[in-house]
């Protein structure tokens, strides 16, 4: 029902018999597990959703930066500053190498800014919610780059080769980020009372936003189906958010926080079958599609951000490009020398 709310183009799986035998022979190597490179032929279908996919990805890195630099210079110590410094750079890194694999598709940089900057492209919806206090640094490191890391590990294997990567290094780097983000928690969690209650807060507010990352859910999801057929995604929307609920709630029992779900519940029958997993509630699909859709608590400062910065920027870019020609001209001079 939800998947009629959002503007998409997914279309339905063609059979084999409706393929061109290029498209054939193209749905034979993925199945094989081969990886398709740039200059090789693709269904046009294949490289927009790749396209759409690796440049929403981006630009989620790129925004993701904002709630957490806002908290640099608020970090408690040097050390903390140091470290959140380095989690925010890494960010634009990851950017950087899914613009450069978006690139390969045939976009420019240029074009993927403009579609961010005027609203057509997505990014991440948990961008749009507010970091409020330092535990909310810690919640985003835990759980915002724990679903990141369930994401994008899988990707890995995706059938793009640039794409597939890209992954292997920002995986190494996520597993960080969520590492020193537990590791906030910890702290907080066994220090004073008042510590203790903002962890338990950034875990209130955070939880839900959290499980939105993996999109709708499968009966809502539009891309799924082709996406997962091309192995652009390797799992569902729902199967990740199961997975990510059953490794985070052990670790929220081990910091001693509760999970804001009274529903919660491990499922497994007393011969240990069952579903072997965690029952659990969903999120408000709601408030979800409306954060998508433009409406969430911090959109408008989140693009806002970004549409200053690169206006802010344009005369570096303009005395980049000016260089560049300069470099340019030259070189055939240089060479005739
Ligand atoms: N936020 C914003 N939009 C979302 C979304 C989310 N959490 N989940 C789904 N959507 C959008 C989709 O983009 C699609 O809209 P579109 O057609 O306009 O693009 C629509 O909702 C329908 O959802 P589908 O399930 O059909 O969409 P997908 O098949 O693309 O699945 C996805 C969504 C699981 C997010 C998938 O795109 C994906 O795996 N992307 C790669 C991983 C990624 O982008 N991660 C960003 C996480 S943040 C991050 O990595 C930063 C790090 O520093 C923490």
């Amino acid at each position: 029902m939800y998947a009629q709310m959002v503007k998409t183009d997914g279309t339905g799986i063609k059979s084999s018999e409706q393929m061109t035998p290029e498209e054939r022979a193209f749905q034979e190597r993925i199945d094989a597990d081969s990886r398709i490179e740039p200059k090789e032929w693709m269904p046009a279908g294949y490289r927009k959703t790749l396209i759409r996919q690796i440049s929403q990805h981006a630009h989620s890195e790129i925004v993701g930066q904002l709630p957490e630099s806002n908290w640099v210079t608020r970090a408690p110590t040097l050390e903390r500053k140091a470290i959140l410094l380095a989690k925010v750079q890494d960010e634009a890194g990851h950017g950087l190498y899914l613009y450069c694999a978006a690139e390969t598709l045939g976009i420019s940089r240029d074009e993927m800014f403009e579609q961010l900057h005027s609203g057509r492209a997505k990014y991440s919806s948990i961008f749009n919610y507010p970091t409020l206090s330092w535990a909310d640094i810690g919640t985003v490191g835990w759980l915002v780059d724990g679903a990141a890391i369930m994401n994008q590990v899988p990707l890995q294997r995706t059938s793009y080769g640039p794409y597939a990567r890209a992954m292997v290094r920002i995986c190494k780097e996520e597993s960080f980020h969520q590492r020193q983000g537990f590791h906030i928690m910890m702290q907080m969690a066994k220090g004073t009372e008042a510590q203790r209650r903002m962890a338990q807060d950034a875990l209130d507010r955070f939880w839900y936003p959290a499980l939105m990352m993996f999109g709708p859910s499968d009966a809502d999801s539009v891309h799924s189906a082709q996406s997962m057929a091309w192995k652009i995604k390797i799992d569902t929307n729902d199967g990740l958010r199961q997975k990510f609920v059953d490794q985070t709630v052990p670790q929220a029992e081990y910091l001693g926080l509760t999970v804001p779900d009274d529903k919660l519940a491990w499922n497994a029958d007393k011969f240990g079958e069952g579903k072997g997993g965690y029952d659990f509630s969903e999120p408000d699909w709601d408030e979800f599609f409306a954060v998508i859709s433009g409406d969430g608590p911090c959109n408008a400062e989140r693009l806002g951000a970004r549409v200053k910065a690169w206006e802010e920027g344009a005369w570096y870019r303009e005395g980049l490009m000016a260089n560049a020609a300069k470099q340019a001209d030259r070189q055939p001079a240089q060479a005739a020398a």
